[in-house]
């Protein structure tokens, strides 16, 4: 009844934001992300008849924020007669601040609570759980570049190219860590009831999907970053025209895209991505990586660095 698993987040290259049907979170556009490998979040599941509630802790101390969350993660994996849960998890990252931290916590719960609960589910089936939970969270089951397609009753994944076979890296200029003010779930319900450019959003998704997923089937860089920061840029277009606007970036993430289009422009291979935070993700050519690396640490406002190639998707560590 108990057991360990381990995801690493992922960041959205062509993004998720609205939901088509919020019951059963499924989203209203498909997505593309690359798995991170150095990021992670472990989680281990105990179901114990004994106990009276779920109980959480993360990284040694207890907390109740995201407990109902992942509560609720454990009723659609195991069943809400199931047994209490005692969850223990640990991060190496940022948590809540637009790192994805909330796709990892989820990837690794579902696997952890199937494998607890005696459940052997498919990777069709755990990304439906999970993504009830989150729906970026279904993209770190699986590793590489990873597509979620939305089809017509769930989603599906597809790995479009392994972490080995086009070893990218990324490096997140972390601009604040503090938690956000608004979560994505309450974000892009705004947007999509409120944002003028909402309809349009959903309507030309499936082109950027289509150009990224030839990039990166013939290892395209140039396209790839032009489409993925042109998808980026459109998702904050549609935040920042809802009412109340939705603006997660500060000063500093605009001196990162500053700092991004300078190296563009001398020939180094990186673009930008952003998230439902202030965060800055520079994908890059894994020779230009530590240029890139130099040049953000040097942006002002950039308070801390992490950088990570690409890595495998969620996996059990110990259990049945
Ligand atoms: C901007 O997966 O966190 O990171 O399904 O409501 O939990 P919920 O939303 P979530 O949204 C992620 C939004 C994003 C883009 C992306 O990861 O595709």
């Amino acid at each position: 009844m108990r057991a360990t698993a381990i995801a690493q987040p992922n960041i959205a290259l062509i993004k998720y934001w609205g939901k088509r049907d919020l019951s059963r979170n499924l989203p209203a556009v498909g997505s593309i992300s690359i798995t991170l490998r150095d990021l992670f979040t472990e989680m281990n599941v105990e179901l114990d008849d004994s106990l009276r509630s779920d109980k959480l802790s993360v990284n040694g101390s207890i907390d109740s924020k995201m407990l109902p969350r992942l509560s609720s993660c454990l009723d659609e994996v195991a069943g809400a007669n199931r047994a209490r849960a005692n969850i223990v998890s640990k991060c190496n990252f940022p948590i809540a601040a637009g790192l994805a931290s909330s796709a990892s916590a989820f990837a690794a719960t579902t696997v952890a609570a199937s494998n607890a609960a005696g459940r052997s589910s498919t990777v069709a089936e755990l990304a439906n759980l999970a993504g009830r939970s989150s729906g970026s969270a279904a993209r770190s089951l699986l590793g590489g570049f990873v597509e979620l397609e939305n089809r017509d009753e769930d989603i599906a994944l597809n790995v479009l190219q392994e972490c080995d076979s086009w070893p990218l890296v990324v490096v997140v200029a972390i601009t604040e860590a503090g938690p956000k003010a608004v979560g994505s779930t309450e974000a892009m319900e705004i947007s999509r009831k409120t944002s003028p450019f909402y309809t349009s959003w959903v309507e030309r998704q499936d082109e950027d999907l289509s150009t990224a997923r030839d990039a990166i089937m013939r290892r395209d860089f140039e396209q790839l970053a032009a489409v993925a920061e042109h998808n980026c840029l459109k998702m904050h277009s549609v935040m920042w025209a809802s009412r109340p606007p939705i603006v997660y970036w500060n000063s500093a993430t605009m001196r990162c895209l500053q700092t991004v289009r300078k190296l563009q422009g001398e020939g180094i291979g990186t673009f930008f991505t952003i998230d439902a935070g202030p965060q800055v993700k520079a994908v890059c050519l894994p020779e230009d990586a530590a240029t890139v690396q130099a040049a953000l640490a040097a942006t002002a406002g950039v308070s801390d660095i992490m950088v990570s190639g690409l890595g495998d998707g969620a996996r059990l560590v110990t259990g049945a």
